[in-house]
């Protein structure tokens, strides 16, 4: 059998802060397989955001074992830690942490600069990948001039154009509405349906119910991690409605006469 694309074993981080220890991982021992899609939930404090650092080589295990696609973390310098990242790791974060000043074709050629991919093939491939989220016709929009769902997408998409073997969202819909948090989702499943692993932090377990598999963290350990069938997303969004008209199969509540409105307030 193939090893998993993490394995974690006994996975400890401790910071140290003047006189104040703070254990914030406790021996996490994890197997996540290719092509899964993880939801890691818990209370604030409990973890989730280390573990992610860790897996996503930012940040190096106090003790502990971590191998990613079977190379182990652990031994490796600052630099090998950082082209490991840079090459098999896609981040979407929930403030989308995009260059304001900057399109959106050359937020998502930015992981590219630091290879030595030329010119014309960055272009193309930042522009192939906003096509692929839907924003063809968005290339040369600022973050300004897009709503939060796209600012996510285009952050995405930047996750995505070192053809990555892992994504990894820290809350990618904390900043968003519910419609746009669909939109989300159906974009992550999409792309875990086509063999992406994706793990996602989240505090919403209408959101954790769009994967297959929920892992919840407490005071820095894995206390509970449970397989179940996964929501579709798509689905969701179709049942959620259009913008501006009620969810299919629900009346309207309010009509468009406020005096109608007074009228059945008052019965
Ligand atoms: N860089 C750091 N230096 C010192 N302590 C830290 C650092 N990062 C996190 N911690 C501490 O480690 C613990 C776990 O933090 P972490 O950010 O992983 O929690 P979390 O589960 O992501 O919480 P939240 O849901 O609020 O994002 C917390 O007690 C936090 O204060
Ligand atoms: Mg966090």
């Amino acid at each position: 059998m193939d090893s998993p694309l993490v394995r974690t074993r006994d996975l400890c981080k401790i910071y140290r802060m003047g006189d104040t220890t703070v254990h914030a991982l406790r021996g996490v021992t994890l197997d996540i397989a290719q092509g899964e899609m993880v939801a890691v939930m818990g209370p604030s404090g409990s973890g989730k955001s280390t573990f992610m650092n860790v897996i996503g080589c930012l940040d190096l295990p106090s003790s502990g074992h971590y191998e990613l696609a079977g190379e182990a973390v652990e031994d490796l310098s600052a630099d090998e830690l950082a082209a490991i990242r840079n090459r098999r790791i896609g981040f979407v974060f929930q403030q989308f942490n995009l260059l304001a000043r900057t399109s959106a074709l050359e937020n998502v050629e930015l992981p590219l600069l630091y290879s030595s991919t030329p010119a014309a093939e960055r272009r193309e491939r930042a522009r192939r990948r906003l096509e692929q989220v839907g924003l063809g016709d968005r290339l040369d929009h600022h973050p300004r001039q897009l709503s939060g769902g796209q600012q996510q997408r285009v952050a995405i998409a930047r996750a995505l154009v070192n053809d990555p073997v892992l994504i990894l969202a820290d809350e990618p819909t904390g900043a968003l509405d519910s419609r746009t948090s669909l939109e989300v989702m159906a974009l992550l499943q999409q792309l875990n349906r086509e063999g992406m692993t994706v793990v996602l932090v989240t505090h919403e377990h209408d959101i954790s119910a769009f994967a297959a598999r929920i892992v919840v963290f407490r005071d820095g350990c894995a206390v509970s991690d449970e397989a179940r069938a996964a929501r579709d997303a798509t689905q969701a969004l179709a049942e959620a409605g259009t913008p501006g008209q009620p969810p299919a199969g629900v009346a309207r509540e309010t009509s468009a006469d406020p005096r109608a409105d007074d009228a059945r307030a008052q019965r």
